[in-house]
């Protein structure tokens, strides 16, 4: 119920705006996201390599309502892209479609995204998966791309009925896949409605990626899918090297240090920049432990101290 609320308040631009001007929300916010510029961000994914794991850097933004916007989004992208390269860290990116303005339309989205495809040459390109309405046309965009770019990949959420079937056809093109469970509210008749079956779902597209996918990501913190993953590359002969775990900046550190040291792939999710209200909310409605952590340190700042 709370993870719904949260959910549906990360769409809501009244809120985000006393949010964002917020002390205690922003530094919440400093838990999980990089810094507002490109160089903090720089710096968080040199500390990130320096522990011996990769990083996917993303510039926070999405929903964009305008042609400059998402140029502009776009523009960030590649100045970004230069940066990682001038810098010599060891780090992809990742963006989402309606940051390259997909809600204006598929031709903007795609040029956008192309630009900044062609500018990642020799690195690559994860296009995140945004709510179910966006998924054909995300997939569709997706296609376009690969079909004259090998360096970019997308991700499937296992909460959405149709993601066995998108991620069997996709494994037959050859797509590098990045499996999540799904952090988006979505009706019952086209998502599973039961961490179970989201859980069950997790595993049997696990699977399928593992043995025929092209070095699948296994994005989550849950520590049951990730033995599943292991368990399964044992069980069946694959070697560590054919995939990579994947975690979101500042969740679970000891999990990501424990499998990095015990030479997994591990690739951290970096998210940097101004926009970070709907991200946030997001991790919030995923671990509502985390509203009741600023609810509390709230509380404890309006009670006066006795001395
Ligand atoms: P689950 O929610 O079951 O959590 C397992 C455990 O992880 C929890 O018990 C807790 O310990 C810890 N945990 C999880 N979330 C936490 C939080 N917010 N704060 C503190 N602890 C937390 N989604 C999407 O719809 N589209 C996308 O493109 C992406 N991209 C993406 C990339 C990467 C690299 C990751 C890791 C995740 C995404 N997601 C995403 C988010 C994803 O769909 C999902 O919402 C979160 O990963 C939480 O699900 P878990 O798999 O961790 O399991």
């Amino acid at each position: 119920m709370l993870r719904q609320v949260l959910t549906r308040l990360s769409q809501e631009p009244r809120l985000r705006q006393m949010t964002v001007q917020n002390g205690m929300m922003r530094s919440m916010a400093h838990r999980f996201v990089a810094g507002e510029s490109l160089p903090e961000a720089i710096e968080v994914v040199r500390q990130l390599n320096a522990r011996g794991m990769h990083v996917t850097l993303d510039h926070l933004g999405e929903n964009v309502s305008t042609q400059a916007e998402a140029a502009a989004a776009a523009d960030d992208y590649c100045r970004m892209l230069e940066s990682i390269s001038e810098t010599g860290v060891d780090s992809n990116v990742s963006l989402k479609l309606t940051h390259m303005g997909l809600d204006l339309g598929d031709e903007v989205a795609y040029r956008n995204t192309l630009r900044v495809v062609e500018a990642a040459a020799g690195t690559f390109v994860r296009i995140d998966m945004e709510s179910a309405n966006y998924i054909d046309r995300t997939l569709a965009i997706f296609r376009r791309l690969f079909a004259d770019h090998k360096n970019v990949g997308v991700g499937l959420q296992s909460m959405l009925y149709r993601s066995e079937a998108d991620a069997e056809q996709l494994v037959n093109e050859g797509a590098r896949i990045r499996l999540v469970k799904g952090a988006y509210l979505e009706p019952p008749s086209v998502a599973y409605s039961d961490k179970a079956d989201v859980d069950a779902a997790y595993v049997r597209i696990m699977r399928l990626l593992l043995s025929r996918g092209n070095y699948p990501a296994i994005a989550t913190h849950d520590e049951r899918m990730i033995d599943a993953t292991k368990r399964f590359a044992l069980d069946n002969a694959i070697n560590a090297s054919r995939y990579e775990f994947q975690m979101l900046y500042g969740i679970r550190r000891d999990l990501q240090m424990s499998l990095t040291r015990s030479e997994h792939n591990v690739r951290i999710y970096v998210p940097f920049g101004t926009e970070w209200y709907p991200y946030l909310m997001r991790r919030m409605a995923e671990r509502p432990a985390n509203l009741m952590f600023v609810l509390g340190n709230i509380a404890r700042e309006a009670v006066p101290t006795r001395t």
